[in-house]
């Protein structure tokens, strides 16, 4: 049957990185395009035994409904950890547990997003941000992201000139797709400029826990006082992505509203994956796991990083990413749309800044790389592939 998509969806394109996932079916490609965690860590023998002790000793906790807000347990667990790690302090009534930091930030939209309002977000940023904000006929303007994030002046000047303002969203820490850290003091810039437009500000920090050093900078949520920061967290990258649980941290009167929202979503997250992490973050010590991926991770990126500098030409630039999985790459007078094309020729998968730009017809010069899942050897092996194809447009 014919059918007209509503206005709302007609600003969505498909994902090129889940296009990209096709491209991966040729067993000789090489995917520098993805930003899945190394799936060598999932702790998947003890979810498993966790996973039969709760369907055998618990089954209706696991498979009845439950409440919207989330495990109180798991909630009162997440406090602990944010208190401890992020020096969060927040209250039972004011976290949710979400399908994924995507439902949050999808979540918070439908909240507060009407018809044409402006979101201000980083240039470049995350898809899946940009798109839930588009799904709710958002109005995006893209503030650049400098080498310690966000342009402050910038992001004043865009708020004085630019009508109804709702929220800012950032990605402080290892930014997708830039790699990028936020400063300190542009942390509380930020925060500041946000308290005193009454905007609030969606802190997604999916990424935070992975830094190579160890070195955590202050979120922006422990600064707080003012209620306008809503925190997201997700346990995708330092747990496991299929298990779809992260969490949102607002003021109790928004919080009401998230449970509202999360009911026409989804009702509730699953409650296995609630149950699962909870219970393996009772009997091991997660923070063990994430040193094991802090490891792993900047092993992978010196990998990358030391490839690019052999193979890549010399006007290349690209950040070196303190964590996360990314790197972001810069190409002057190059096309990288094209580029990525011409790549998967050579049988290399990158993708193209256009895809994280507000507006993704222009050409972008920016393309991003990924370090995560392949092993060493392909990661240099395709670099080699990419700068052979940098070098006939170089
Ligand atoms: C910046 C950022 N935010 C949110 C998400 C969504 O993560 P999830 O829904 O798996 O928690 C991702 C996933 O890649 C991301 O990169």
């Amino acid at each position: 049957m014919e059918f007209t998509v509503s206005e709302r969806m007609k600003s969505l394109k498909g994902s090129a990185i889940r296009e990209m996932f096709k491209a991966m079916a040729d067993p000789t490609m090489i995917s520098l395009a993805g930003g899945n965690p190394a799936a060598e860590l999932f702790p998947s023998e003890e979810l498993s035994q966790i996973a039969a002790d709760i369907l055998k000793e618990n089954p209706v906790g696991a498979l009845q409904y439950g409440i919207s807000e989330g495990n109180i347990a798991l909630r009162e667990k997440i406090l602990e950890m944010m208190k401890e790690r992020e020096k969060i302090n927040a209250s039972l009534d004011e976290i949710t547990i979400v399908s994924g930091g995507q439902q949050a930030i999808e979540i918070v939209s439908k909240i507060l997003l009407n018809e044409g309002d402006s979101v201000i977000v980083e240039a470049p940023s995350f898809v899946g941000g940009l798109n839930a904000f588009r799904s709710y006929g958002a109005n995006l303007v893209g503030v650049e992201v400098e080498s310690d994030g966000i342009n402050i002046e910038k992001l004043k000047k865009t708020i004085e000139n630019t009508p109804n303002v709702k929220l800012i969203y950032t990605i402080p820490n290892f930014q997708n797709p830039s790699g990028v850290t936020m400063s300190v003091e542009k942390r509380k810039a930020l925060y500041e400029i946000a308290r005193d437009n009454d905007i609030f500000i969606i802190e997604d920090n999916p990424y935070g826990e992975l830094t190579f050093d160890g070195v955590k900078l202050p979120t922006i949520k422990s600064m707080d006082e003012a209620g306008v920061v809503l925190y997201s967290g997700s346990f995708s990258k330092i747990l496991a992505p299929g298990l779809r649980l992260g969490y949102l941290i607002a003021p109790k009167n928004f919080t009401e509203k998230v449970v509202l929202g999360k009911q026409v979503s989804d009702v509730h997250t699953a409650l296995l994956p609630q149950l699962l992490a909870l219970e393996f973050m009772k009997r091991y010590d997660i923070g063990e796991l994430i040193e094991k991926m802090r490891a792993l991770y900047k092993k992978k990126c010196d990998v990358l990083i030391g490839a690019m500098k052999e193979y890549l030409p010399e006007n290349i630039t690209y950040t070196v990413p303190g964590g996360g999985l990314f790197v972001w790459c810069n190409a002057p007078g190059i096309d990288t749309l094209k580029l990525s094309n011409e790549c998967i020729k050579e049988k290399v998968l990158i993708v193209p800044g256009n895809n994280f730009a507000t507006d993704q017809s222009l050409v972008n010069n920016g393309f991003r790389l990924n370090f995560s899942t392949m092993p060493d050897d392909k990661l240099v092996e395709g670099v080699k592939r990419l700068g052979k194809v940098l070098e006939k447009y170089c």
